[in-house]
């Protein structure tokens, strides 16, 4: 095919705004301007462009007294052709004034049209959305920005066109302040940006991992990192001191809303911190990005609350505490209680816990239902409630409630008629999670917490390790490299469940943004940790060789913590899902619809790497 005549892979002229930014007081301005046909009007011999850019939308008016030839060029442009133009800045009349549009107290009228590029007709329209857009002006952190009026997958086929849309430009833009933001935070406090390889070996965090061959070491493979954790404990070793980088990681796990299988950590590690000096730098950089990116002044030092805390008041490690409702331990109150169900949990060690809904809200006997299947399909437990109306009780257990455990429920609960609670008996560590889902999920129905009030805390001193049912071993909670507290050393290997680390998430509105701990300095109680899990020494030696011979050398204590920029960028730009805020993110089976990656490889390509596919 002959390359087209009228290609000119140079503009006409030089820009001299963007359509978006011009305003009033550019009025009598020549102005040479290039962007996105995003609507077109022909009225009584005049044509109407709106031309879009990054900066918003102007309009553009091509008369035929003015310029027969443009007029009669804008005639022939369709939507979402790339457009140059020249002009002269107008004030508009004030009866066609669009209060709308940022820069709708003028318009461009054109004197030259030069079409870049056409279009294909979009498969979805680009402009309606975004003159609803503009108009809502202002970054608002309340309302979701759904953008439901087009199906995702569509939105990610064609994403460049997506990422037209003021929205997506918005989220995108605030996400550059974030990390700018954090840049200069972290550069002011004297840490050095180190960047740390991708092709490397496994990482414990948790996830699968994404494994690349090596063609010039058959059968031997990379990992990409799930994080950068124990290569940012190798340069404390080396002596960087305080140590940042905005690291990309990956996951192979199932994926959520807030989950991506490769995602961005602002990943942090200092010599010799106390967990209180990695949370004043982490509560600086996070009043530094709402200032930056939204001229929003947090207030601080965060809430702390202790793991334990957490659990016992909000029956989560990742509390939204935009709300109330908080738990009450009733097994006092219930110790001689008559219904068989609570009963035989008591006898068996078992607590029982409750929360109260306020009378103001009042859920209806299908959402009752319905919460109780849930309880039982997620957790396995039984969710009573009881309606209070005066000192009586109404609903399915109320009858077998005696007059102590009401009285108890009523004190701990402040219970005034109209009031419902829900109450789960059964062993703690399971009554406390279960009773935090139903906490969130008629907090999240009913109290409807607003997106503008950000709620931020810390929750520290997880336990050091879980029990896995599974593999029938202790696993790490956070992982095998995170420093127990010192004064449970020595009960570690008695009772190593009832230990807990020097470790701190910090959560906003529910959602974990980050997570680190002090480390683990010395070989030997690295070892010790090991053992606890399992590892045989020279299975240790095997995986985590480099990092134990590293802490053989002076290695000074240390510790950090990693934040998730995409889970921040969610929460800064008020979306609910990471793939508002990743210019290319996958879906939740992990495929770029756009390039249509994973794809398949030849055969020759997978011999050269000595790799068959086995399916
Ligand atoms: P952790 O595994 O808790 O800690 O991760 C830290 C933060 O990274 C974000 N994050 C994710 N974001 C999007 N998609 C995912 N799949 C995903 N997984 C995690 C979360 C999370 O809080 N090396 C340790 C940190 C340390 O100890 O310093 C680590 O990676 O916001």
């Amino acid at each position: 095919m002959a390359i087209e005549r009228t290609f000119q892979p140079l503009p006409p002229w030089q820009r001299t705004d963007y359509c978006g930014a011009l305003r009033a007081s550019d009025a009598g301005r020549q102005v040479a301007l290039w962007g996105w046909v995003s609507g077109r009007r022909d009225h009584g011999g005049l044509v109407f462009l709106d031309l879009r850019d990054r900066e918003g939308i102007v309009q553009v008016v091509f008369n035929p007294e003015r310029s027969a030839a443009a007029h009669e060029h804008a005639r022939t442009v369709r939507a979402e052709y790339f457009v140059a133009v020249k002009g002269e800045v107008v004030r508009r009349a004030p009866n066609t004034v669009n209060a709308a549009l940022p820069s709708g107290g003028i318009e461009v009228m054109a004197d030259a049209l030069e079409v870049l590029n056409a279009s294909a007709p979009p498969p979805f329209p680009i402009a309606d959305e975004e003159i609803a857009g503009s108009q809502s002006g202002a970054m608002s952190l309340s309302g979701s920005q759904s953008g439901a009026m087009v199906s995702e997958e569509l939105r990610l086929r064609y994403r460049y066109l997506d990422l037209r849309r003021p929205r997506m430009q918005r989220n995108l833009r605030l996400r550059h302040a974030i990390v700018r933001a954090t840049r200069a935070h972290f550069d002011e406090h004297g840490f050095v940006e180190v960047e740390t390889p991708i092709l490397w070996r496994p990482t414990p965090e948790g996830a699968r991992d994404y494994l690349v061959p090596s063609r010039v070491n058959p059968g031997r493979f990379y990992a990409l990192p799930q994080s950068p954790q124990l290569l940012k404990q190798v340069l404390m070793v080396g002596g960087l001191d305080r140590y940042y980088q905005i690291a990309k990681c990956f996951r192979d796990e199932d994926l959520r809303a807030n989950r991506q299988p490769e995602f961005s950590q602002i990943d942090v590690e200092m010599t010799c911190p106390r967990p209180e000096d990695i949370m004043t730098i982490v509560e600086g950089m996070f009043a530094r990005i709402y200032r930056d990116a939204l001229g929003v002044t947090l207030s601080v030092p965060f809430t702390r609350l202790t793991y334990e805390e957490a659990m016992e008041r909000f029956g989560s490690d990742k509390p939204d505490a935009r709300f109330g409702m908080e738990l009450k331990n009733l097994t006092d109150a219930f110790a001689k209680t008559e219904l068989n169900v609570i009963r035989r949990s008591l006898a068996e060690g078992g607590a029982v816990y409750a929360l109260k809904l306020s009378g103001e809200f009042q859920p209806t006997r299908r959402e009752l239902d319905e919460l109780v299947a849930q309880t039982h399909s997620r957790f396995g437990l039984g969710l009573s409630w009881a309606k209070v109306a005066g000192s009586e009780w109404q609903g399915p257990i109320a009858k077998h409630i005696g007059h102590t455990e009401r009285s108890g429920a009523a004190l701990a609960l402040e219970l005034k008629a109209g009031d419902t609670l829900f109450l789960i008996a059964g062993a703690r560590d399971k009554v406390r999670p279960a009773l935090g889902d139903v906490r969130l999920q008629l907090g999240t129905r009913f109290a409807r917490p607003a997106r503008h009030l950000l709620r931020f805390l810390w929750v520290v001193n997880f336990p050091l390790f879980e029990y896995s049912e599974q593999e029938k071993r202790l696993t790490s909670v956070n992982h095998p490299f995170t420093a127990p507290c010192p004064e449970e050393l020595e009960a570690l290997e008695r009772d190593p469940l009832s230990a807990h680390s020097l470790s701190y998430d910090v959560v906003l509105n529910g959602e974990e943004l980050g997570g680190g701990s002090i480390r683990i300095h010395n070989s030997e109680v690295q070892l010790k940790i090991f053992e606890l899990l399992g590892l045989s020494r020279e299975q240790a030696v095997d995986k985590f060789g480099f990092l134990l011979e590293a802490l053989s050398y002076g290695a000074p204590p240390h510790g950090g913590i990693a934040l998730g920029v995409d889970r921040i960028a969610m929460l800064v730009c008020g979306t609910d899902s990471l793939r508002d805020v990743m210019a290319f993110p996958k879906t939740q089976r992990a495929v770029d619809l756009m390039s249509g990656a994973p794809t398949e490889v030849d055969s020759a390509q997978l011999k050269e790497l000595s790799v068959k596919v086995v399916l």
